[in-house]
């Protein structure tokens, strides 16, 4: 080689070790300090060993107002390319918080949506780490379009390729919006928060104080905002969230989830499923148990764990074969349906229609919550949602109703009439308009006041109580009119879910031509 050739590769390798650096070591070393990872090492613990291709190493801003000319970073704060995760190609990007907080300017926008147009084209998810104090201030409305131009590309790859979001640092502004528009976001305890606006700015609007961790902590986002999917207690563990979530979903929606080998006997009965429902209506039991016990081997990946608890969406498998499990949880409020039970669900079983994700729901539910609370806080439109997700789903549909059963929250849980493909049910379901105490109150409440013997009076209650029961609260009235395919025992749950998905594996149906839904938002 040349001397002149040989310069020109040192000088590539000095380049290299110069951008490896972002903002400098200083900085680096004060990003440690807060307990964080540098964009850098967050990507080499998300991709597979050597599999990292960057692109844009040496792009700068160009921004001249303040001075900016003089202050370049090759990067300009984000790290960004493809890779693989357990061998399959994802599209990255990673804030890069040494670099002018990560701040957006017009030249990061465009490294971001340079990957987001590769994971689009080439049928890959998009992967973002977020770690930035928001748009560049010194770039103005550049920034802001940079942002425009972000979001423009989340919206259209909704439903396309999967998207995910880490935050990882700050997360403030208009900048929140990208996160807030793709599939799953996952913060980190302690060190990243999500807002719209600072402590600072709501103490001088609404006089309230407040701490960045109480306003848009990783704690209030996953469990009363419901705007973090998952909360993961350091860096480390959120990367491994998204690893994981990664493997139960296809690539795009072009394809479907990879199929594993299933060590877990399909046909593995458990007899404690036969006893776990109380005689008592009234009296709870963990929906946990029934997932974990009819799964590939317990694993269950939950999303939205800590918000909404009354119901329980995530992900798990059926002899290797992906699947959306949703579940009623008795013993939070009974397993009821409101606002954010009904939203969460919704929003869960539409990302698993959109990639090819069965479906998989376990019934216990009394009905919708009401009241005041509910009502002006918009049950209907909201319920309206869960409604719509299920009846537009065209994913096979497996529903097992366990118990309770009641109202329109019936019809809501994947019942037939919704394009339920295969509906079970347990010998202890009672599927009707509602539960013996509210029915018999209705129909012959004047009639039991009227008798004023209390003794009589009781009698004649349970008399209509057990008329009632014996006609609605059992599987069999549905069964008789095809409502449920089959009353199976509880034991062989696991089975006859994995058959009925074997069967569904090649289910084609279609939903009319149309420019796009109108779902009640
Ligand atoms: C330019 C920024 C910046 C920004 C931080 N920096 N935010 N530069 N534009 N938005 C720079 C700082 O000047 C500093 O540069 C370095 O990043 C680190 O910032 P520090 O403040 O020293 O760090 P820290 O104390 O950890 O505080 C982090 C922070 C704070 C909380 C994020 O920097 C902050 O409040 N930044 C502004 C946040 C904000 O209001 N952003 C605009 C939101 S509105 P040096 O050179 O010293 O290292 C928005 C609109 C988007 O984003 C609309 C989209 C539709």
């Amino acid at each position: 080689m040349t001397t002149q050739q040989t310069e020109k590769i040192a000088q590539l390798v000095e380049k290299r070790e110069k951008a490896f650096l972002g903002g400098g070591q200083k900085r680096i070393d004060a990003q440690h300090a807060k307990g964080k990872m540098t964009a850098r090492e967050r990507l080499a613990a998300l991709l597979d060993e050597r599999s990292f291709e960057e692109y844009d190493m040496f792009k700068q801003h160009r921004c001249t107002n303040f001075g900016m000319e003089k202050s370049k970073f090759d990067g300009d704060g984000v790290v960004s390319g493809c890779g693989t995760i357990d061998g399959r190609l994802v599209y990255v990007f990673a804030q890069d918080f040494t670099v002018s907080g990560g701040s957006l300017s017009e030249t990061q926008a465009q490294k971001i949506c340079k990957v987001q147009d590769l994971a689009m084209r080439n049928g890959a998810p998009c992967i973002g780490l977020n770690d930035s104090g928001g748009a560049r201030i010194q770039e103005g409305v550049c920034a802001l379009a940079g942002y425009g131009e972000i979001f423009q590309r989340n919206i259209l790859a909704s439903g396309v390729v999967p998207q995910i979001s880490g935050i990882f640092g700050p997360c403030a502004g208009g900048a929140v919006y990208s996160p807030a528009l793709t599939d799953f976001n996952i913060m980190i305890q302690d060190t990243s928060y999500m807002f719209l606006t600072g402590p600072a700015v709501v103490k001088s609007v609404t006089g309230e104080n407040v701490t960045q961790e109480e306003l848009g902590g990783a704690r209030v986002h996953a469990t009363k905002s419901g705007v973090a999917h998952f909360s993961a207690a350091n860096e480390d563990e959120g990367i491994e969230i998204i690893k994981k979530l990664l493997s139960y979903l296809p690539s795009s929606n072009r394809e479907d989830a990879p199929l594993l080998d299933c060590n877990d006997p399909v046909g593995r009965i458990d007899d404690s499923l036969n006893e776990i429902i109380p005689d008592n209506p009234n009296k709870a039991y963990d929906m946990y148990k029934v997932i974990g016990s009819i799964v590939d081997n317990g694993e269950f990946l939950e999303v939205h764990k800590s918000w909404a608890r009354n119901i329980i969406v995530g992900f798990a498998r059926f002899n290797g074969r992906s699947v959306g499990v949703v579940a009623n949880q008795p013993s939070i409020l009974a397993g009821v349906l409101d606002i954010n039970a009904s939203r969460k669900a919704a929003r869960f079983v539409r990302f698993c229609d959109a990639f090819n994700i069965p479906l998989v729901t376990l019934v216990d539910v009394p009905g919708f919550l009401c009241g005041t609370q509910q009502e002006y806080g918009g049950i209907i439109s909201n319920g309206a949602k869960l409604l719509y997700a299920y009846g537009e789903a065209t994913v096979p549909k497996v529903t097992v109703s366990l118990r309770k059963s009641y109202g329109g929250a019936h019809i809501v849980m994947s019942c037939k009439q919704l394009r339920g493909d295969v509906n079970y049910a347990w010998p202890s379901a009672n599927i009707a308009v509602m539960g013996a105490d509210g029915a018999v109150e209705i129909l012959y409440g004047k009639e039991i006041k009227a008798e004023t013997d209390p003794e009589k009076q009781a009698a004649l209650k349970q008399e209509k109580k057990d008329e009632y029961n014996d006609l609605f609260c059992n599987p069999y009235n549905a069964a008789s009119y095809g409502y449920i395919d089959d009353v199976i025992e509880p034991r062989n749950t696991r089975f006859r879910i994995c058959r009925a998905l074997e069967q569904l594996a090649g289910k084609k149906q279609e939903n009319p031509q149309k420019k796009h839904d109108n779902l009640p938002l």
